[in-house]
């Protein structure tokens, strides 16, 4: 197979597919209620990406080399028969890894049918367990509850569990120690995630990121952690095991510690654009293509290109400015 590589020779091995750019939490980092209200122009279904195209853009990224497909929205378990797409996937030579990003609130009636149709894993967000404090991060009143259902749910039918919490300071910064004990309690590894200036809602801030050493600092007081090799080239995460125990706990330090110089993710929108870093301005406009009967030779072709120049490392270039001035797509659109 060939193994293409970019301008830093980071190989294309993980596919993000964004399968629609609505959810039914307003988290206040993601989706803020003010911004993303009744009259937001969210996509059309004649926009989306059909079942049909999505696969055929799989088929042609896995011919490129990509082995990991990871499904996101929006919140992805919105979208219609999701799980028929998932056994379309999950068909596919090469693609040993199926996973799926999401709030957690649907699996209590989807984790059933995601595990029969060939999905691997769920990543669930979950950023509080005190409930006041949850329900201020996601905008909707939703009680933690909802989505310690869904992860039990999930856990249930076998598929692997792991947990995100994005760590906005003076906000949920208080729920770090008892987020850490109820996952460690349940055998789940749960992931801190600094907080990211992605998109241009968010009004994000370098003061509300709490850094990975400061929540490792925290995390000490529980057990000492161990450090854990990554599970493959370019994970995110740093991970660490609770000495003493089987639990691994992790860290994805996007802005305190980047992760640019392994980063081998490209990133499809629920409208068939094409991105190569979460902070682009632009994508490639992959649907447009498909739409006007490009063939798979000639998506390969243009999918090499497009890989070929890419240069993208911004977490490493961050600063105030960039902050301020760069036109970053949302959080919500792309599926982080
Ligand atoms: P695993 O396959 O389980 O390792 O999934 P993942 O951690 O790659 O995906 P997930 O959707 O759970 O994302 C966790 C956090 O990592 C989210 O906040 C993402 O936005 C962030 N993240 C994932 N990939 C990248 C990346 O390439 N760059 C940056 N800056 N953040 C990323
Ligand atoms: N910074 C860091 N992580 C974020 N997420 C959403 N917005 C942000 C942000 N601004 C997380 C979600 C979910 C994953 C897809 O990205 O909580 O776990
Ligand atoms: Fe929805 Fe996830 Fe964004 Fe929260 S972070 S608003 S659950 S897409
Ligand atoms: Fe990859 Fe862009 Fe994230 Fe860097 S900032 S790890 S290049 S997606």
């Amino acid at each position: 197979m060939e193994q293409i590589k970019d301008t830093f020779y980071r190989p294309l091995r993980d596919l993000r597919i964004s399968v629609i750019d609505r959810c039914n939490f307003r988290c206040t980092y993601c989706m803020p209620a003010e911004i993303f209200g009744d009259d937001y122009p969210f996509m059309p279904e004649s926009e989306l990406l059909s079942f049909d195209e999505i696969f055929s853009l799989a088929e042609s990224f896995t011919a490129l080399g990509v082995e990991k497909i990871r499904i996101t929205g929006g919140e992805p378990l919105l979208r219609k028969n999701l799980s028929r797409l998932i056994s379309r996937l999950s068909s596919l030579d090469g693609i040993h890894d199926i996973g799926l990003t999401t709030n957690g609130v649907f699996l209590v009636k989807q984790a059933k049918e995601l595990k029969r149709s060939g999905l691997h894993r769920v990543n669930v967000s979950l950023d509080a367990i005190n409930e006041d404090i949850f329900k201020q991060m996601n905008g909707r009143n939703m009680q933690p509850d909802a989505v310690l259902n869904g992860i039990d749910a999930a856990i249930d039918v076998g598929l692997q569990v792991k947990v995100n919490m994005v760590v906005k300071r003076g906000v949920n910064d208080c729920e770090i120690r008892p987020m850490a004990e109820y996952c460690k309690n349940k055998g789940v590894t749960l992931r801190f995630i600094e907080y990211m200036d992605v998109g241009q809602t968010n009004g994000w801030n370098f003061s509300e990121v709490v850094t990975k050493k400061e929540i490792y600092d925290q995390l000490t007081e529980i057990a000492p952690l161990i450090p854990v090799e990554k599970a493959y080239f370019g994970e995110v995460a740093n991970r660490y095991r609770y000495s003493g125990s089987d639990v691994e706990t992790g860290f994805i330090s996007s802005v305190s510690d980047t992760f640019c110089s392994s980063c081998t993710r490209a990133r499809v929108s629920a409208d068939g654009k094409l991105y190569t870093c979460l902070f682009a301005e632009k994508g490639h406009d992959l649907r447009s293509l498909l739409r006007d009967g490009c063939s798979k030779g000639s998506m390969e072709k243009y999918l090499t290109s497009i890989w070929n120049q890419r240069s993208d490392r911004y977490s490493e270039e961050r600063t105030e400015e960039t902050v301020r001035n760069r036109k970053k797509i949302e959080m919500s659109y792309i599926g982080g």
